[in-house]
């Protein structure tokens, strides 16, 4: 299976015109490798400054959407606007929407759906969190997430899945090289099994959760480790770095 390496970045509710001016500036200087795709998640308000100041060759996605293309849904966005701000992308399900806005499976699930059907891409999020990990039961987690997802997808060419392990993430203790590859795994057979061969081998399942230019090498020579979801890194020079995982 040939597939992409994928790395995403995920600025979260950080940055200013200014710093994230700059951020963009050092990026369009980067080099993206040929076997590589970079989109990066821009905080909803940004998405038309970011997508006009960065170069074509990054993507770009916004941090979450609404489940519908508009209405009476004050603070909310849709996948259209999104692409009308010119960003192809949205993740979706991330933890913190998970279990900061307390977000479900269904509504995630009637989000992927919608956005899917807009010709957004998705990155789509799960992941365990500690208590559930030291519980034994990681597997049925992102496992009961994933089909909450997958039974949304018609067409996976458009979905990345991101494991990202709650305790991971912005805590600085990323799963190691041998856990995550064995989530992943997992997740691929999942694939294999409820949805289709050909699906499992070709979407990309990336890992999120601490990920640094220093350990970015390790993880991503995993077989079945596809590319990553950086979150504090992704707005620092490091960044740069963790683009070249692979190369
Ligand atoms: O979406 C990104 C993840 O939440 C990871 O964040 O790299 O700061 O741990 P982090």
């Amino acid at each position: 299976a040939s597939r992409k390496f994928f790395v995403g970045g995920n600025w979260k509710m950080n940055g200013d015109k200014k710093c994230l001016g700059e951020l963009i500036t050092s990026m369009n200087g980067a080099k993206v490798p040929a076997n590589t795709e970079v989109v990066c998640g821009a905080p909803s308000i940004y998405l038309d400054f970011v997508r006009q100041k960065l170069d074509a060759k990054i993507g770009v996605a916004a941090q979450n959407c609404y489940k519908v293309a508009k209405g009476a849904f004050t603070g909310e966005i849709s996948p259209a606007m999104i692409k009308d701000c010119g960003a192809n992308w949205v993740i979706l399900g991330h933890s913190e929407r998970r279990h900061i806005f307390g977000e479900s499976d269904e509504l995630i699930g009637q989000k992927v759906a919608h956005a899917l059907s807009e010709g957004l891409g998705v990155i789509a999020c799960i992941g365990e969190k500690l208590d559930e990990r030291e519980a034994g039961i990681t597997d049925k987690v992102v496992f009961d997430q994933t089909k909450a997802i997958a039974d949304n997808v018609k067409d996976w060419c458009k979905v990345v899945l991101a494991y990202e392990p709650v305790w991971a993430i912005g805590t600085g203790k990323t799963a190691t090289p041998q856990q995550a590859q064995e989530v992943h795994e997992k997740l691929r057979c999942w694939l294999k099994t409820h949805v289709s061969e050909p699906v499992s081998q070709s979407t990309r399942i990336i890992y999120g959760g601490s990920v640094t230019g220093a350990n970015c090498k390790d993880l991503a020579c995993q077989p079945d480790v596809d590319g990553f979801l950086v979150g504090g890194a992704s707005l620092k020079p490091e960044f740069l770095d963790i683009i070249q995982a692979k190369n």
